[in-house]
């Protein structure tokens, strides 16, 4: 299968640890006979240098005419980058936001998962990481309030700012049949997370979301109020299979659970549209500061691309060959710094790529 692929290195390490994936993804084409053909863009702060937004219509287009993204990362030091002097709309996430919205990306898939191996990098007590868990965050990714209509007026000299959260039926139904879809592939249970004691939008989603489950009968689905949920994601973890919230929910959630594994730059994510294209990232940033020393964990990166070939292009097998070689480099003890323990051997980003994709097997 001829597979093509538009790769954004971006800012900071994306541009390493795209090339770890790269690296990957070659030898699952020549382990399983798929051929790989790549064609790079920019976004972001690199777009910004080069052409002075973050993202041009012709790299859109570029997007569209690919059957799937994988990114690395965007984004600089916003205290020290020059990119954040520049209005908001022309910011390197002003890039990534643009992307999703002209792909229509509303699906974002973010798992947090914690490794038996990484254990000990789990911030909470042993007696709670000791059950393990698997969840996956469902995150509505064009919607809410993130595209409502937003501005800044003055009213009687006093300055006043708003923000829109609206949702449709539609876009909530959408993204429930996603997260339900998902949970029959899991363990059959969904979470649903809003504020129905509080928003309308979210009696609107609650509403919706159980209407959506009535098609599901296998799923448990239970609803949950986001801040209990950010109380119930440190108390116990392992109660959550799919995670289905709104986009502000969703960012703030999926970086708590991801905290709570203890080891980010294992991360995976998927942004998925409603046919077979998606976009996908590892869950980390940019970290500038550790940029082009060869120290960042492409691991993250490598198992986005895993839901790339899964997702994507349907190929399964080859998507478990690349878990499979995470999971072996862990237990050899392969380890880059960020998840390094004592007695484990230190490896650069670039030897890890190596070693993993060495370990592709059919
Ligand atoms: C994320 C990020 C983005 C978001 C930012 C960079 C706009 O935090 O992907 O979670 O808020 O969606
Ligand atoms: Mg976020």
């Amino acid at each position: 299968m001829k597979l093509n692929i538009v790769c954004i290195p971006g800012d900071g390490i994306g541009p390493e640890i795209v090339a770890q994936a790269k690296k990957v993804l070659d030898k699952v084409g020549e382990v399983f006979g798929h051929e790989m053909n790549y064609t790079d863009i920019l976004m972001g702060g690199a777009s910004i240098d080069a052409y002075g937004v973050p993202l041009t219509d012709e790299a859109i287009a570029t997007a569209k005419a690919a059957d799937a993204v994988l990114m690395g990362s965007i984004g600089g030091d916003t205290n020290t980058s020059p990119w954040y002097k520049l209005p908001p709309e022309k910011r390197p996430e002003a890039g990534l936001l643009g992307i999703r919205k002209a792909l229509n990306l509303f699906a974002n898939l973010r798992p947090a998962v914690l490794y038996p191996e990484l254990k000990g990098a789990c911030p909470l007590k042993e007696e709670i990481s000791g059950k393990g868990f698997d969840l996956l965050i469902m995150r509505e990714l064009t919607g809410g309030l993130y595209f409502g209509e937003r501005k800044t007026v003055t009213e009687n000299g006093m300055k006043k700012a708003i923000d829109t959260l609206t949702y449709t039926e539609e876009e909530i139904r959408r993204i429930a049949v996603k997260g339900f879809d998902i949970a029959m592939k899991r363990r059959k249970k969904v979470t649903s997370v809003d504020k129905a004691n509080v928003l309308d939008s979210s009696r609107l989603w609650r509403a919706v979301v159980n209407e959506v489950a009535k098609d599901y009968p296998e799923v448990t689905l239970e609803h949950m109020l986001v801040d209990n949920c950010a109380m119930q994601l440190v108390r116990d973890p392992s109660q959550f299979d799919v995670v289905l919230t709104e986009n502000m929910f969703g960012d703030i959630l999926s970086d708590e659970a991801s905290m709570v594994t203890g080891s980010i730059g294992m991360l995976s994510s998927a942004s998925l549209n409603d046919t077979k294209f998606g976009l996908y990232e590892p869950s980390h940033g940019s970290a500038p500061d550790i940029a082009g020393k060869d120290l960042a964990n492409p691991i993250a990166t490598i198992l986005s691309a895993s839901m790339m070939l899964r997702y994507s292009f349907d190929l399964d097998k080859e998507a478990d060959a690349v878990d499979a070689a995470v999971d072996r480099v862990l237990k050899e003890g392969f380890r880059t710094g960020d998840i390094y323990t004592e007695g484990c051997e230190k490896l650069g980003c670039n030897a890890m790529g190596d070693r993993i994709a060495e370990r592709i097997v059919a």
